[in-house]
């Protein structure tokens, strides 16, 4: 599966040419392919993940296409190394303006028997880690007058069974970004969150293996997808905000 249909680079328009973006989860899947394009828009991208193999070739298939991605790795649950990469994507691009989340973990189990250890590992990742990182880098994203992306979950909005402790967290970050873009308005800040039902990356293809379906990636919704919604959102001009968005399979499953 490619993160990216071929004409992708063909198709940008450089919108975001002098803007610098941070994106978390861009190893695999839909922060890949948002890194991607990011950098294919004309943005200078650095792109994290704990895979450095998959960062580096993501860095090669953004060279190819003109763009420009440097590659860091850290694992978010950690403070030191979430410090670290603040710095490296202040000190790679000048003052990041555009901050996406899109690393996540997604565990399923019924309530009555769910690991409280892997309800703690989700959490960690899919809420405290971009909250954290937020944190860090708000006052430069502050001046800059810049983006922040929240990769959410169609389970941020309503939660099915067997997805207590991922729809949990998803809910959380809804709260974290709402209550953000309140406290950001009128600071030239936006805040968007993009709600995705099931899309194909190796988190969904893992999903399908776990439910015993067979694996049929054309009827989901394409990391290219929702990275085209992430670009809309942030070459948006400044009077307009794109809060929330949700995007399904058009497809029946
Ligand atoms: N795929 C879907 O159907 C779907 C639907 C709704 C929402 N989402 C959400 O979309 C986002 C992206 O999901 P995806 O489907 O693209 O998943 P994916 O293919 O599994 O990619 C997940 C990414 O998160 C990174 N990550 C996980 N734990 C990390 C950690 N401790 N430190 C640093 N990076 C970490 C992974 O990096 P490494 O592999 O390098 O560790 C990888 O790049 C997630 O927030 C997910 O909840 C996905």
């Amino acid at each position: 599966m490619t993160s990216t249909p071929p004409a992708a680079e063909n198709l940008a328009t450089h919108r975001l040419h002098g803007r610098a973006a941070l994106v978390t989860g861009a190893s695999h899947g839909i922060g890949r392919a948002t890194a991607l394009l990011l950098a294919l828009e004309g943005a200078v991208v650095v792109a994290t993940g704990r895979d450095e193999r998959a960062l580096a070739s993501l860095a090669t298939e953004a060279r190819r296409g003109g763009g420009v991605v440097h590659p860091h790795r850290a694992d978010l649950t950690d403070g030191d190394e979430r410090a670290r990469l603040a710095d490296i994507a202040r000190r790679a691009t000048g003052r990041v303006s555009i901050l996406v989340h899109s690393a996540g973990v997604h565990r399923s189990d019924p309530l009555a028997y769910a690991s409280l250890a892997r309800f703690d590992e989700q959490f960690a990742v899919n809420v405290h880690a971009p909250y954290a990182l937020t944190q860090r880098l708000l006052p430069e994203l502050t001046a800059a007058c810049g983006d922040i992306v929240f990769i959410n979950s169609t389970q941020g909005i309503s939660a099915s069974a067997g997805v207590s402790q991922y729809a949990a967290t998803k809910h959380a970050l809804r709260a974290v970004a709402d209550a953000l873009r309140a406290e950001a308005a009128g600071t030239g800040v936006r805040v968007s969150t993009i709600f995705p039902g099931r899309t194909a990356t190796p988190m969904q293809e893992q999903i399908f293996r776990n439910e015993g379906r067979q694996w049929n990636p054309d009827l989901l919704v394409q990391p290219h997808d929702i990275a085209s919604l992430v670009v809309t959102a942030v070459a948006l001009p400044a009077r307009a905000e794109l809060s929330e968005v949700v995007i399904r399979p058009a497809c029946k499953l």
